[in-house]
């Protein structure tokens, strides 16, 4: 009797260990693990810029990007680009195991009213926000106004 009683408790704490190593692409406390590459923004010619950059996400987890904050401006929103018309959305997807590009052209973020015209060569930090993922401050480095990584 007392045997079995052990012999059972084993079984039960191996069962456990076992779903503890098991499929964890997540970080430990279960949030998407996402890494920004490919970030610019264009030197702005008006008070208004936009910034772009890609988003991978290499966990089993979607996420959502939800808003962009920055000193440089206080009216930051995310746009996609439909018929060569650009319009603010609530947020962008990021597939598991996969990323979200925000390129010219397409999907993007708008910076209105710029506090300030950031010059070619300098950087304007940004915080990206997500729905599960914690904040990811990054720096836009200004670019050429026509600069476009995708043409090449
Ligand atoms: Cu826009």
């Amino acid at each position: 009797m007392n045997r079995r009683t052990t012999t059972l408790s084993a079984s039960v704490a191996l069962a456990a260990a076992l779903a503890m190593t098991g499929c964890s692409s997540s970080s430990e406390d279960g949030k998407p693990e996402l890494q920004v590459s490919g970030a610019f923004m264009p030197q702005p010619v008006l008070d208004m810029a936009g910034g772009f950059l890609t988003i991978k996400n290499d966990s089993g987890t979607a996420d959502k990007l939800t808003s962009v904050t920055s000193a440089i401006s206080d009216d930051v929103t995310i746009h996609e680009t439909k018929n060569q018309k650009m319009q603010q959305v609530k947020s962008f997807d990021i597939p598991a195991n996969g990323e979200l590009k925000l390129t010219r052209g397409g999907n993007h973020i708008m910076f209105m009213e710029l506090k300030k015209k950031p010059k070619q060569g300098e950087k304007v930090s940004i915080e990206l926000h997500f729905e599960k993922s914690d904040p990811i401050k990054v720096d836009l480095p200004v670019e050429a106004a026509g600069h476009n990584p995708q043409q090449h």
